[in-house]
């Protein structure tokens, strides 16, 4: 017993915004942008937009991709760590939008967040616990933008922005201008087919917490929120983007290899390589190492940026759509976030 995927949905909210766009409110470059990241453009979710909202159009198009209807999916998989809410979690507020009342497990290992999934899936299928699950991955990370000027980023008016908030806009700016929103769904059926997980190496290591994470707004302050945490800046993401990088290169391409070596799968045989889309250069250089062909690693950065558990569905949706992706076809996924969290599987679709 394995599983299939039988349908894939993604969206992604308004219109695109530019780096171009991005020097209305911060000093940067599509330049220095598109040469460090590879990124051209992102989504930004608009206010009051949740992502059990982007969720919800994500997975009305990943039903009828699977030609079922809600009432069919019984187990929801949402990873966020951009919740519409501290609690509770956005899988039930999706499964209510949906008007079903199945278990819904968020899980938050934020850009590897995709690889946990999948282990979690081929459990609730082999133990018969589910049949078909419907996995989301979305984000809304407009929330922790490092500007308050959405109405100059949108050239909605003439005002000007003050020093004072693009000298707070420009302290984040290496931060900022790397996430996009946006949603990508998935339903998973058990199958009898040769298909499915063949092999997942999932790993987390917590004494890299201080390289990439939120500062503040967790439950370690008294209250949790406070105007002191804005003054501060502290709901930014602070990232060491140098150290995560170099985590990256070096931690990946081996957590590939080891894979392949313990599953005995040859290197070549892998069909598609679907890798998180942090940052083109870090892609590359995993390619190098593992000496693929640029044409077995399809790319989407460019347009959405990097939108952390939404980002392999939503490229799984764009690959399965454009008949890349075939039944019978193997993948290697791989992706690695903040905790850290990192991983890679094995997939036969
Ligand atoms: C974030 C990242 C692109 C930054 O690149 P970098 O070369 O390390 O850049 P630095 O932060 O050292 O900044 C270099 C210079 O560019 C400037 N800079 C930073 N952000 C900028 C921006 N958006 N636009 C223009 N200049 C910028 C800095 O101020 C610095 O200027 P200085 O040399 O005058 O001090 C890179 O470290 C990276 O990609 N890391 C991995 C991140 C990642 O994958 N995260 C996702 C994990 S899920």
């Amino acid at each position: 017993m394995g599983f299939e995927v039988i349908g894939t949905g993604m969206y992604v909210p308004g219109e695109p915004v530019t780096n171009t766009q991005l020097t209305r409110v911060m000093d940067t470059s599509d330049e220095w942008i598109h040469q460090r990241s590879g990124i051209r453009q992102r989504h930004f979710a608009a206010e009051g937009q949740g992502v059990s909202d982007m969720a919800f159009e994500a997975t009305k198009r990943a039903l009828e991709a699977a030609r079922i209807g809600p009432k069919d999916i019984d187990y929801i998989l949402f990873a966020t760590m951009t919740p519409d809410y501290v609690f509770p979690g956005s899988g039930a507020v999706l499964g209510g939008k949906l008007g079903i009342n199945v278990p819904a497990l968020d899980i938050r290992q934020q850009c590897g967040a995709m690889l946990y999934g999948l282990q979690l899936i081929d459990g609730l299928i082999k133990s018969g616990v589910a049949k078909t699950i419907l996995f989301i991955g979305a984000e809304a990370h407009a929330g922790f933008m490092p500007w308050d000027d959405w109405d100059i980023l949108e050239g909605k008016t003439d005002r000007k922005q003050t020093p004072e908030q693009r000298e707070r806009a420009n302290k984040h700016r290496a931060v900022a201008v790397l996430f996009g929103d946006g949603a990508g769904a998935m339903v998973f059926r058990a199958t009898d087919r040769d298909a499915g997980l063949i092999a997942a190496k999932v790993h987390s290591d917590g004494t890299y917490v201080d390289e990439l994470l939120i500062p503040g707004c967790g439950f370690k302050t008294r209250p949790y929120c406070q105007p002191r945490l804005y003054e501060e800046m502290l709901y930014v993401p602070y990232m060491n983007g140098k150290e995560v990088f170099k985590f990256a290169v070096t931690t990946l391409p081996k957590c590939a290899r080891q894979l392949c070596e313990e599953s005995k799968t040859p290197i070549e045989k892998i069909d598609w390589f679907l890798a998180h889309q942090a940052n083109a250069r870090i892609n590359d250089y995993v390619r190098e190492q593992l000496d693929v062909p640029v044409e077995k690693m399809p790319m989407n950065i460019d347009r959405y940026g990097n939108t952390s558990a939404g980002t392999l569905p939503i490229l799984i949706d764009e690959c399965t759509r454009d008949g890349k992706l075939k039944k019978g076809d193997l993948t290697m996924m791989f992706a690695l976030g903040a905790g850290m969290h990192w991983g890679c599987a094995l997939v036969r679709w």
